[in-house]
């Protein structure tokens, strides 16, 4: 992963155009529950879940890749480890809200919803941060001449 260059930046594509669809969805479903383009049903946004879960699997598998070309950076960076957790609470609520809009028109937007929608915002504008700050705080790029 690390010597071949096509390796390593294929992934880093990959990492990136999944990070647009998972990013990008979640986004337009938190706008619309706080309030953006009122007229736009949500249970028709729920219908880009289907998307969101794949480009998800893609992302865990190009960042296991990242992860592989350079472990000891990213498992010594304690922002590796805000990045993640903040991707996992956002995956939670991501489900959450699909499980409570999808398919279900008749569903009104309560507070807990549009509290999840911010808390939803917070998170990925936090995993898009870290991820791209790892590159530039490590302590360690190889602990050794393997990883
Ligand atoms: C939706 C979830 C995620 C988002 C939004 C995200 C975002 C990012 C961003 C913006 C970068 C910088 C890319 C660049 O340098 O151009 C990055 C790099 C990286 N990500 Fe992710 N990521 C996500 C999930 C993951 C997961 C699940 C893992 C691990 C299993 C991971 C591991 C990495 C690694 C190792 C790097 C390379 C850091 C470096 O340059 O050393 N990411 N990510």
């Amino acid at each position: 992963m690390r010597e071949s260059g096509v390796a390593f930046f294929s992934s880093l594509t990959l990492h990136s155009l999944a990070m647009a669809f998972v990013v990008g969805i979640n986004f337009a479903v938190a706008l619309r529950l706080i309030g953006f383009a009122p007229r736009l049903e949500i249970s028709a946004l729920s219908r880009f879940y289907v998307i969101h879960w794949y480009a998800a699997a893609a992302i865990f598998i190009s960042g296991a890749a990242l992860l592989l070309a350079y472990p000891a950076k990213a498992l010594t960076n304690p922002l590796f480890y805000v990045k993640l957790c903040a991707v996992v609470i956002g995956l939670l609520i991501s489900k959450r809200i699909q499980n409570t809009f999808s398919n279900k028109p008749e569903v009104s937007i309560d507070s807990v919803s549009i509290k999840l929608a911010y808390l939803s915002i917070a998170l990925w504008l936090i995993t898009l941060t870290a991820g791209r700050f790892l590159a530039y705080t490590h302590s360690i790029l190889l602990a050794s001449r393997f990883y």
